[in-house]
């Protein structure tokens, strides 16, 4: 796809951090946009303010759990009668919630399951049939998704899985004529990562620490450009790219690389329980 001009995108997650950059992005480049989450306010104030800034330009809301997109498959469809089929669908809904593995309650890798893989599974089988030749389909994945990271047991699962969803949807819908991308975003500055601090183990934090953090608009204009040239694996970030590389030539090294992190955050903690210790014994 080479111009987004007139183009109809539905974008899950489109009320709030990468999904609403990339409704920015994309209106600003000429296409008509479907914003989907579950929260109404959440999308009403995110089509104010992208109507702020382009105005005239057409822009919907459609309040849908996309794990529940089978129970609420009838809303959806009648979008597609009344908003148009459409040209991109941009399944970027998800949910993050790193701890160790042990203090993951099974509620939340379900909720991670049914969010991050099962919503991506139901949104595109409802929306395929109603899809043309030229049409494209992206699927937000994750660093975590492309290798194994401290802390991301749930997120990783999920994010693995639709990396592995994309590469054989690829293959079967590439003789229909419909393009099939994935973004790898970097650490970016959005609510979902704001609220990752509240369990992120202090090894996920140190592995991080390694990591910039980057604004969603620049992941945004990254995955245009993906789609554009189409490149299958959107990563927006070089150090991503990198990674990744070295990941896939020697993995080994990535591992030991994070291992490492890992080993330091452990004697950092051990050296301050003895400190402790020894003042308690002092007094
Ligand atoms: N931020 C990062 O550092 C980062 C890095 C790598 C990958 N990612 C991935 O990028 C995507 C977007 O993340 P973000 O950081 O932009 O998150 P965000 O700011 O928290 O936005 C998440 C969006 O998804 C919607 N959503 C969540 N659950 C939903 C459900 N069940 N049904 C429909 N909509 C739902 C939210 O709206 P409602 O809550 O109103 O439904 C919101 O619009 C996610 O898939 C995430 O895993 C993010």
């Amino acid at each position: 796809m080479k111009s987004f001009r007139n183009k109809t995108v539905f974008i899950t997650g489109g009320s709030s951090g990468i999904g609403f950059a990339a409704a920015r992005e994309f209106l600003r480049q000429g296409a008509r946009v479907l914003l989907i989450a579950r929260n109404t306010g959440r999308l009403e104030k995110a089509k104010e303010s992208l109507t702020k800034v382009f105005p005239g330009t057409d822009v919907a809301t459609l309040s849908l759990d996309i794990s529940e997109a089978r129970k609420e498959q009838a809303g959806l469809e009648e979008k597609v009668t009344g908003f148009g089929s459409p040209d991109l669908l941009i399944n970027c809904a998800g949910i993050a919630y790193p701890d160790y593995f042990e203090a993951i309650p099974d509620k939340i890798f379900e909720s991670t399951i049914r969010i991050n893989l099962m919503g991506t599974w139901y949104m595109t089988k409802i929306l395929l049939p109603h899809m043309k030749r030229g049409s494209v389909i992206v699927n937000v994945s994750s660093t975590a998704g492309l290798f194994g990271v401290f802390g991301y047991t749930a997120y990783g699962a999920t994010k693995g899985a639709i990396v592995n969803f994309s590469e054989t949807l690829r293959c079967e819908l590439k003789p229909k004529g419909i393009q099939v991308n994935i973004l790898c975003p970097p650490d970016t500055d959005t609510p979902q990562l704001a609220g990752e601090e509240a369990t992120k183990p202090a090894e996920t934090k140190a592995i991080a620490g390694n990591a910039k953090v980057f604004p969603p608009e620049t992941v945004a204009k990254a995955l245009l450009k993906g789609i554009r040239k189409n490149r299958f694996l959107i990563i927006p970030d070089f150090m991503g790219k990198f990674s990744h590389l070295v990941y896939r030539i020697i993995p080994g090294f990535v591992r030991w690389f994070m291992d490492n992190d890992v080993k330091k955050v452990h004697k950092k903690s051990n050296q301050d329980l003895t400190r402790q210790q020894n003042e308690v014994k002092q007094l």
